[in-house]
């Protein structure tokens, strides 16, 4: 299956809301519950998961490992069914692709030149050469992969890998981005910089995002409501608004008290959840977090 275009061409349950109804939610997840058969018994990975995204939203995730974030997104992708509920999205612009998932890792096609792994969605799609070229020199541009659009995948670094991902997603102009701890593979320092470039692409093309992320600092960096899941079985734990304006700088925000404040009011809610869990009690992410939270409480 084609990473990029995950779900691409599926018809499922979409509303007859009009494309342009400017509050229409783009998601409606009704009362999700996933149980995986095991070995042990039914697995309770999803409970009863209801939530609406509005469209151009950065929605994002998180929650401890193994509470069943991969699972929520693995359903909106259309790659796996919910065992009770559903999910209504609202009509996407005809001729685009409904979602494009980008995943934890890379997942761009080795024997392709970043070149063609950015033009693999649109050519698929038969898109006529002048424009894919434009697109796709665009987003190879933004991400700035233009000098190593003739490079395989082996020649490049984990953040020029993760650079292709976004690229080709973008290029490729879903209706809907989901990404699933894209950068959680990458050192501080490539992480920061690939949020700062996909802040910058997102604030061109306003997509509706799902962002799958542990680590409560880079929710807050990119996020306009973030979801706190439980451990597993996943539930809602808390719903919070982030009202930091736009474009973000994502070094002056992260000195901000503001950021603080709602990084700790965060870390509060998962604290518990994390200790739940039986991974480790807390990732560098939630502990940094913490500690650069405390001051100012
Ligand atoms: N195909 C599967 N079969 C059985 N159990 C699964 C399967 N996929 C996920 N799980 C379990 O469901 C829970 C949620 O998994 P996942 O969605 O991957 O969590 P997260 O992404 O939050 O780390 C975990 O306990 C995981 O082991
Ligand atoms: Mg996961």
């Amino acid at each position: 299956m084609d990473a990029g275009t995950a779900g691409q061409g599926r018809k499922r349950h979409v509303s007859d809301l009009p494309a342009d109804a400017a509050d229409d939610p783009k998601i409606t997840v009704r009362e999700f519950v996933k149980e995986f058969p095991t070995k042990a018994g039914p697995l309770l990975a999803l409970d009863h998961v209801s939530l609406d995204v509005p469209r151009g939203q950065f929605f994002v995730i998180v929650g401890p490992s193994g509470c069943g974030k991969t699972t929520l997104l693995r359903i909106l992708a259309g790659l796996e069914e919910p065992t009770q509920g559903s999910v209504v999205f609202s009509q996407a612009p005809p001729g685009r692709p409904g979602n494009s998932m980008i995943f934890q890792g890379d997942s761009i096609f080795p024997w392709m030149t970043v070149w063609d792994n950015a033009a693999y969605g649109l050519k698929m799609r038969g898109v006529a050469a002048a424009e894919l070229r434009e697109v796709v020199g665009h987003y190879l541009d933004k991400t700035g992969l233009t000098r190593f659009k003739d490079r395989y995948p082996h020649q490049l670094s984990g953040g020029m890998k993760q650079r292709v991902s976004i690229a080709r997603a973008f290029a490729n102009d879903p209706d809907i981005m989901l990404m699933d701890e894209p950068f959680s593979a990458l050192d501080e320092q490539n992480k920061t910089l690939l949020q700062e470039e996909l802040l910058r692409i997102w604030d061109e093309t306003h997509k509706t995002v799902v962002f799958i992320t542990h680590s409560v600092d880079e929710a807050v960096t990119l996020g306009d409501r973030i979801m706190v899941m439980t451990a597993q079985p996943g539930r809602i734990k808390a719903m919070v608004d982030v009202p930091f304006e736009r474009p973000r700088d994502v070094l002056q925000l992260r000195g901000r008290p503001a950021y603080a404040e709602i990084v700790y009011d965060i870390w509060q809610h998962l604290r518990d959840e994390v200790n739940r869990s039986d991974q480790q009690p807390a990732s560098d992410s939630m502990e940094t977090s913490r500690r650069r939270a405390k001051p100012v409480l």
